[in-house]
């Protein structure tokens, strides 16, 4: 199977932001992926509300939110009325994480639930049969590119395991640092969704990487 593709719209352009979102739609980008950071959670402050709904406005793919913010569940209908169609929160921010998956669900999203590289996959075990994706971070949140954390490929590897145990339909998205060198092996070891970011936009052909991503 093909794998999903997801550039994050955070190392794009915003001042050419319509292109860019032009860009993905034209190419055989699966989904857009887009960094909510709150300065709080991570160390960064991205962008928030308007610029997604921006974003969605001229999108053609389903906007898949990764959220770096502390209790991400009083925010949940608002980035639904942005624009979500995925909403990932992290497992470190969100005190009571299975209600928040419960109420992602019933605003009529995908829910997703991410982890730092400290956090044990085991940890997700009592989630996982309720959610559609696990977002791995594979470089500690915060910033765009950063390089991959290799222990990325063992914890692949391990939650494919658990989600096999759960009989969970997650899929496991890698985020952070991927590449034309660690895309072949983190797919073998199970990934589905490959997150790039500066390996798509600081290309001077992004709609090429994008497709050799996905022919990989
Ligand atoms: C990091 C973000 C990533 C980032 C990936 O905190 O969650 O989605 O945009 O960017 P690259 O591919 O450049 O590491
Ligand atoms: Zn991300």
């Amino acid at each position: 199977m093909k794998p999903i593709i997801a550039p994050s719209i955070l190392a794009a352009d915003f001042a050419n932001l319509q292109r860019e979102v032009t860009t993905i739609n034209e190419s055989q980008a699966d989904w857009i992926h887009v960094d909510v950071m709150d300065g709080v959670f991570v160390p960064n402050i991205s962008f928030g509300i308007p610029v997604i709904k921006a974003i969605k406005k001229h999108a053609k793919k389903p906007l898949d939110v990764h959220l770096m913010i502390v209790q991400p569940e009083r925010y949940i209908e608002t980035f639904r009325e942005a624009g979500a169609d995925l909403l990932s929160v992290h497992i470190e921010a969100s005190t009571h994480l299975h209600r928040t998956i419960q109420q992602i669900k019933a605003a009529g999203m995908k829910a997703g639930v991410a982890i730092n590289p400290h956090t044990a996959v085991s940890q997700l075990s009592d989630v996982l049969a309720d959610i559609d994706l696990v977002c791995m971070m594979s470089v500690n949140p915060g910033f765009g590119g950063q390089k991959f954390i290799e222990n990325t490929y063992r914890k692949v590897a391990e939650l494919k395991e658990l989600i096999a145990e759960t009989k969970s339909s997650a899929l496991i998205e890698i985020d952070g640092g991927v590449n034309q060198e660690n895309a072949k092996p983190l797919l073998d070891a199970g990934a589905h969704v490959l997150v790039a970011g500066n390996f798509v936009f600081s290309s001077s052909d992004p709609k090429s990487v994008i497709q050799k991503l996905k022919e990989i």
